[in-house]
């Protein structure tokens, strides 16, 4: 394999990691697990219901970065996902081989949690979670509150008339990863692009595999940086409470765990919460004018918007699901959006209501690999998403509704662009 050795900065306009740019679509097609109606980028799309209300299991595609695409029977109903995703016969649906000797990729990369299941997977994630207290997150708290006033300073001082992808929802959480990692603020653009490059289901395996090398060379500069000195932060926690168990290798996929689904995901988030609060003027005068409601908000957006990867599961054993029978081997995909709606689907709770009760979802999975970055997912909406409303209360888009683009080619679902102004 040949392996950048300089990854400081990401070299972006290498030849090789030439990313094949998707068309910009307005249709919110995103994966067909999570798929969306219409122009509706809130709610499953028709075919994903009738799906959901046919008794009887179906096989769809899973698009996949490394592999292309993987069959695997779709899971909607939150009661069957619970089950599915508690069941240790159950493993992750690409595990971690030892023995593996083609060229690296994040599926078989040491370290990564969501390539590990029973012992090997609890070590690693007490370790992990060890390093994510909530007194680290409480003490980010100021560190973004302040990132999200400087970037709203920013975005003010831009407009009217920005992209609220690229001012807003995309560098916010990448501040934080950059905090998170003690990785130099400069390197933002390149993390950015890497973590899109990672997440992507329309680009080649020979770029994947390029953009992974570059992702695992840079992260192991991080590494060595922490051995030398652990700074004040996960990573530095990390090589300072188990720095003696774990090899580079390992620390080098945990910090990638990092980099990776803790960026696309909040900046989707923000971006998809950013449009259905400003489709429902009504729903954000209360986030914008209650702080009391914020906690449940955002709960309701997660719920509601379900931006998660596929989570893949593959039976190692033959199993059942709603007395139907799933093979040993096959693989199983939750769909978080219908099992999200399904519950609750054609009532009221299918819109969007911010004063509801919070309904239990699964934004965040279930199980042993449930998100372990989630409280610190919840402070940064909390605090990103009130604060833009305060501080632009006439915020509003410039283009119709119809005319907004969507990250179709991401494994992670959100807006491509949100122009605004106020
Ligand atoms: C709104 C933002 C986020 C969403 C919607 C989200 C969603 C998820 C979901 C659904 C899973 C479970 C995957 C599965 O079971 O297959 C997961 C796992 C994970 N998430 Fe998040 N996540 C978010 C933010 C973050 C952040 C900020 C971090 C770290 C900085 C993070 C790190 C992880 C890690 C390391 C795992 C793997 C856990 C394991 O396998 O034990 N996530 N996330």
């Amino acid at each position: 394999m040949s392996r950048r050795s300089t990854a400081r900065a990401f070299p972006l306009n290498d030849p090789r990691v030439v990313r094949k740019v998707a068309n910009a679509m307005t249709e919110p097609v995103s994966m067909p697990h999570n798929h969306r109606q219409g122009k509706c980028p809130f709610r499953p799309g028709p075919d994903l219901v009738e799906l959901h209300r046919d008794p009887s299991l179906h096989r769809v595609p899973v698009p996949n970065s490394q592999l292309g695409e993987v069959g695997a029977v779709l899971i909607t109903r939150e009661d069957d996902a619970r089950a599915v995703l508690s069941d240790a016969r159950y493993e992750v649906g690409f595990a971690f081989d030892p023995n593996w000797t083609g060229p690296r990729s994040v599926m078989n990369q040491p370290g990564v949690l969501l390539n590990y299941d029973g012992d090997e997977h609890t070590r690693y994630r007490r370790m992990q979670s060890g390093a994510f207290t909530m007194k680290r997150i409480r003490a980010l708290s100021g560190v973004i509150e302040q990132i999200v006033e400087d970037h709203l300073d920013a975005v003010e001082k831009a407009g009217p008339g920005v992209d609220l992808i690229k001012t807003f929802a995309e560098p916010l959480p990448l501040i934080v990863i950059c905090e998170l990692l003690g990785a130099p603020l400069e390197d933002r653009s390149g993390i950015l692009e890497r973590s899109s490059i990672a997440s992507s289901v329309d680009t080649t395996l020979e770029v994947q595999q390029d953009n992974f090398a570059a992702m695992t060379d840079y992260m192991a500069e991080l590494v060595a940086a922490h051995r030398r000195e652990p700074g004040d932060n996960i990573l530095g926690d990390l090589v300072r409470k188990h720095g003696a168990e774990l090899s580079d290798d390992e620390l080098v996929g945990m910090g990638l765990d990092v980099l990776v689904a803790g960026h696309g995901t909040l900046s989707g988030m923000i971006g998809l919460s950013v449009l259905a609060l400003l489709s429902h003027p009504e729903q954000l005068a209360i986030l914008r004018d209650d702080d009391s409601l914020s906690g449940g908000a955002v709960e309701e957006l997660l719920r509601l918007l379900a931006v998660a990867p596929p989570l893949v599961r593959q039976a190692n054993t033959d199993l059942s699901v709603n007395d139907q029978e799933i093979r040993a081997g096959e693989h199983v995909v939750v769909s978080t959006l219908m099992a999200n709606h399904g519950a609750v689907l054609s009532s009221p709770a299918d819109a969007l209501d911010l004063r509801r009760k919070p309904v239990p979802h699964l934004a965040f999975g279930y199980g042993r690999h449930q998100c372990v970055g989630q409280q610190l997912a919840r402070l940064e909406l909390r605090l990103a998403l009130p604060a833009l409303f305060r501080r632009f209360p006439d915020l509003r888009l410039t283009v119709p509704f119809e005319d907004i683009t969507y990250r179709s080619e991401s494994l992670v679902f959100g807006v491509k662009s949100l122009p605004v102004a106020w």
